[in-house]
């Protein structure tokens, strides 16, 4: 395995060394950079997805891998192949596995008795267009592997499903035969996000929105949520459902109570801290040390 890639701001008092799985530097890995090296003196390996290469001997000389890359897919392959060579990865790789993958996370959710949308999954345009009709309109229709609400349906009718079924037989790629059918819920203009380090759910927002589509990166405006004890408690127990570490968990507040929509396992928080006034970095960085004790 390749992985010496650089190594920047390197401190030679610390016993720890930490692995820096990314892709692009975005605001949050600035940030987390800031922590690991500027603020504590950790020495930092960068780990950049776009030159790494793996093999299945070479023993990477670092202690813990912390991922932060924008690709899924690039995300796990790199996670089970640090794991396998005996690094401890966060968030490890059955959480990204689980996480990524809508179908998978709502198995778990399901398993370990969290409250989410009723659901659906089909493959073909026949079986997938019975769904929509037995769950009601309106339904939504998601990509199991995807984020920032892209590509995602609210199919209101029957017309709508037929046409939004075809487009993705004949346009999306295999993911997208996989039709992952949830009830739409009515949430009054927002949800919530929540973020969870370890055993803590260090704080929370609203993102608020006239559209449907509650993603800060489709334009919903972030507010600080205060964190109840329900909110902690489902939040707690969704992060636990996929495996713990350190995740965001999507909640709506629907006429049936809190559910979970999804937990997110690279989670952005660009909008989050000033809204919250929490070191959303700093808990994050601490946690990641403290996993390599
Ligand atoms: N079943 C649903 N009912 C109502 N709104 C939904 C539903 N599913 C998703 N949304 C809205 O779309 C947003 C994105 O959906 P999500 O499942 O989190 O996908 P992504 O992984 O792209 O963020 C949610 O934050 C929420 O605002
Ligand atoms: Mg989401």
């Amino acid at each position: 395995m390749r992985i010496g890639v650089s190594s920047a701001n390197a401190s030679s008092h610390t016993a720890v060394k930490i692995g820096f799985l990314h892709s692009l530097i975005r605001f949050e890995e600035k940030c987390l950079l800031k922590e690991f090296q500027s603020r504590r003196g950790i020495e930092v390996v960068m780990l950049d997805d776009r030159e790494l290469v793996f093999d299945l001997e070479s023993v990477p000389q670092i202690d813990i891998a912390f991922e932060r890359c924008v690709s899924h897919s690039r995300a796990l392959y790199s996670l089970q192949f640090l794991e396998q060579a005996g690094v401890h990865c966060i968030n490890r790789a059955s959480v990204a596995r689980i996480c990524g993958d809508k179908v998978e996370s709502s198995i778990e959710l399901a398993r370990h008795g969290v409250a989410q949308p009723a659901l659906k999954v089909a493959y073909t345009e026949d079986s997938a267009l019975a769904a929509i009709e037995e769950l009601g309109y309106p339904v939504i229709l998601k990509p199991v592997v995807g984020s920032w609400g892209r590509l995602l349906s609210k199919i209101n009718d029957r017309e709508a499903a037929e046409a939004v079924l075809e487009h993705k037989r004949l346009l999306g790629s295999y993911q997208h035969s996989i039709f992952y059918v949830q009830e739409y819920v009515e949430k009054n203009g927002r949800d919530i996000r929540a973020f969870v380090v370890g055993d803590e759910c260090i704080c929370a927002i609203y993102r608020e929105s006239s559209h449907w589509i509650t993603n800060t990166a489709r334009g919903a405006l972030a507010l600080n949520c205060p964190v109840t004890n329900e909110i902690a408690e489902l939040s707690l127990a969704a992060a636990e459902a996929v495996g713990g570490g350190v995740v965001a968990v999507d909640l709506f507040e629907s006429s049936r109570g809190l559910m979970v929509n999804e937990v997110n396992y690279t989670m952005e928080f660009r909008n989050s801290i000033k809204p919250t006034g929490v070191d959303i970095p700093g808990k994050m960085v601490d946690f990641v040390i403290a996993s390599g004790k």
